[in-house]
Formats: structure tokens, C-alpha cells, sequence
């Protein structure tokens, strides 16, 4: 029995794609072998990636000029990969802290370059997002980066910084969950296993003239020029992560494509919204201009409560609602793959709740 999952990643993939794989798995195609057991280089194969990389295309509109790669090492591979390939060991990059992912990403590109915290949010517990007018940037940046939805803390920007440098996000927790416009950026990479795929790819979108300036050093897999001039497979790729991707682009245009998607995913959100807000039992700390569509959490207002809450909830089917380890309570991430069902289905759970333990 499939149960309602709200993981935050590894997080539910479409059942579609689930079943799709299944059927597919043992004689791919009428190869009789599965899509994991042919070569990457294969015709069969090539196929599968060209037309996965046309499909997120089509998805997100990409233009022309921008370069898709298809990487391993996932999004924390890209915290290095981002500072070696776009600023030389002298440079300033910019860098605005909003909570657990952002503060990564600045730790690992200060091994790099001069790294300058534009703005800050720890002071305020991460639950919110400066406002740009206070932002402190450097002049001549090599680029700004931020993290437009930060998983563990539940804080979306709902807003594309304007700023002269390059613009560069970490979307890995809200990639394909609503249109955005990719020209407003010089980089966008995102971890595969919340809204893309299965964990062990990592997509990046970047601008092409951005790229062929990686320092002295830089490993060819972490080069982009060296993986956009190998079509993403200067070595072997994760096959089997990149095809189900396909599907699950293939499943994003048969949904609708973005914007309906974004029309559901904003629904799914604001009906738990609402359910926390006017229970006076659950509360979520988040500036109400900043909470995520994606990563809901929330606390009880009874902490005690919280195992009580986690069992019954996994015994009527809604699993994986802890909140990260480091900051405990409850979250609830509402990826492309979960449905308005399940949502509605978490919300009269906790009433339920409340109304027996409140
Ligand atoms: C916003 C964000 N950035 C980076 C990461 C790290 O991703 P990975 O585990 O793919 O390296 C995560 C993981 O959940 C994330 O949510």
C-alpha cells in the first residue's frame, strides 16, 4: 500500500513514473535488458538524455544561449563547483545567508574566494528574508547567491533579487514547482531528489558565456565547459536517475506544465497554511510574505506531544513529518508529487489530533 509521503528528500516521486519504471524494468524497451544495464553511449540511451534534456527545456523555457548539464555529486558538489568554475581566487562574491543551506554554500565557497554575507538572517532565527534595500553587496562582485527556498527553515523568496552581478540559485527545493523566468539568472542548480528525480544527479543551467573560465585546477568534473562540451557524460552518468527524470519531465508536461502545477502547489499550501494558523494548537514561525510553498514547519503547541503525533500520524498513513534534526518539531514538504489528497488528508489529521490531545 502506497502511503501519503512527506519527505523532504529523498521525497515522493509521481506513482505514474513509479509504474512506468516497474513495467519497464526487466526489458527496456525491447532490448531485454533494463535502461540500467545499457551503455551510456548507446543510441538507445542518447536518446533517453537528449530528450529529457528537451523536455526540462520546454518545461522551464530555457533560452538558447543557456548550457543544461546533467552532474553527480549533488547540489553540495555545486557550493565548489560554483566558485571554481565562476570566480578566480582574488574575486568578491556575494552570498545572502537565509538559513541552514545558504550558511553550506557560503562555508564551502570561502575556501575559494573572498566571500562577502550580503545580509543575514541567523540574528532573526532564519525566518525570514532581508528585505534587498538593506542588502550590503560588493561592487564587482563575481556573482550573488542565494538560496530562493531553504528546505529546513520553510523561508521561499517569492521575489528574483535584481542586482548587477551574475545571479546564481540553489533551487534545489523548488525547482519545477512554479514558472520562473531562467534569463534572470546566470546559474541555476538544483539536487535531482525532491522535484526531478531520484537522488545521485544534479541539474545546472547556466548561462554560456558565464562558463570556460574555471581556475587552474578545477577537476574535469566539476568543470562546466569540460561537462557541456562532453554532453554530461565525460564519464558514466547515473543512467538510471537521468531516465526516471525523463519521466518525470514527460509527467510535469502532462500535468499541464508549470503554471498549473504552480496553481495546485500554491492551493496545497495555502490549505495547510490556513489549517496551522487558525488552529491556535500548531504554529509556523515564518514571516507569512517568505513561507514556502515546498517545506512546511511547524510546530505543537504542546512539545510533548510530538511522538504522540509522529505514531498516529504514520498509522493513518502520512509518514516522514519530522523536521529536520537540527531543528526538530514538524515539517510537512509538499513536492510536484504529493497530492492535493494528501494535504487535505494531513489537515483533518491534525484537527483530529488537536481535538483529542489539544
Ligand atoms: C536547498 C538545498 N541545498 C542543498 C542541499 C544538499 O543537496 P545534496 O544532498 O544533493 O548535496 C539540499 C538537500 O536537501 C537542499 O535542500
Amino acid at each position: 500500500m502506497r502511503v501519503f509521503n512527506f519527505a523532504a528528500g529523498p521525497a515522493a516521486l509521481p506513482l505514474q513514473v513509479l509504474e512506468q519504471a516497474r513495467d519497464e524494468m526487466t526489458d527496456w524497451r525491447g532490448s531485454g535488458m533494463s535502461v540500467m544495464e545499457v551503455s551510456h553511449r548507446s543510441k538507445a540511451f542518447i536518446a533517453v538524455a537528449q530528450q529529457a534534456e528537451a523536455d526540462l527545456r520546454e518545461l522551464l523555457a530555457v533560452p538558447g544561449d543557456y548550457k543544461v548539464l546533467f552532474m553527480q555529486g549533488g547540489a553540495t558538489a555545486q557550493f565548489a563547483s560554483v566558485p571554481m568554475n565562476l570566480a578566480s581566487p582574488d574575486a568578491c562574491v556575494d552570498y545572502l545567508n537565509t538559513g541552514s543551506w545558504s550558511a553550506k554554500a557560503i562555508g564551502e565557497a570561502a575556501h575559494y574566494c573572498q566571500v562577502n554575507v550580503a545580509a543575514d538572517a541567523a540574528d532573526s532565527h532564519y525566518t525570514s528574508v532581508p528585505p534587498q534595500s538593506s542588502w550590503k553587496l560588493s561592487p564587482g562582485a563575481a556573482y550573488l547567491h542565494y538560496t530562493p527556498n531553504e528546505t529546513i527553515g520553510g523561508v521561499e523568496f517569492g521575489f528574483v533579487p535584481q542586482v548587477a552581478a551574475p545571479l546564481v540559485a540553489d533551487m534545489s527545493s523548488t525547482i519545477l514547482s512554479r514558472p520562473i523566468d531562467v534569463s534572470r539568472f546566470g546559474l541555476i542548480y538544483a539536487g535531482a531528489q525532491k522535484n526531478i528525480g531520484p537522488a545521485g544527479l544534479c541539474v545546472v543551467i547556466v548561462r554560456a558565456d558565464l562558463i570556460g573560465k574555471a581556475r587552474r585546477g578545477t577537476p574535469a568534473v566539476w568543470d562546466y565547459q569540460a561537462v557541456a562540451d562532453a554532453g554530461s557524460m565525460l564519464n558514466t552518468p547515473p543512467t538510471f536517475a537521468w531516465y526516471l527524470a525523463g519521466l518525470v519531465f514527460k509527467w510535469l508536461r502532462g500535468q499541464g506544465g508549470l503554471a498549473a502545477v504552480g496553481e495546485r502547489n500554491r492551493a496545497k499550501a495555502e490549505l495547510l497554511y490556513a489549517t496551522i494558523d487558525q488552529s491556535g494548537f500548531y504554529s509556523n514561525p515564518v514571516d507569512p510574505a517568505h513561507r514556502s510553498w515546498m517545506n512546511v514547519p511547524f510546530v505543537l503547541a504542546v512539545p510533548a506531544l510530538d511522538q504522540a503525533f509522529l505514531s498516529e500520524a504514520r498509522a493513518a498513513g502520512l509518514n516522514n513529518l519530522e523536521g529536520h534534526r537540527s531543528v526538530g518539531g514538524m515539517r510537512a514538504s509538499l513536492y510536484n508529487a504529493t497530492p492535493i489528497e494528501a494535504v487535505r488528508a494531513l489537515c483533518d489529521f491534525m484537527l483530529d489530533f488537536m481535538r483529542r490531545h489539544g
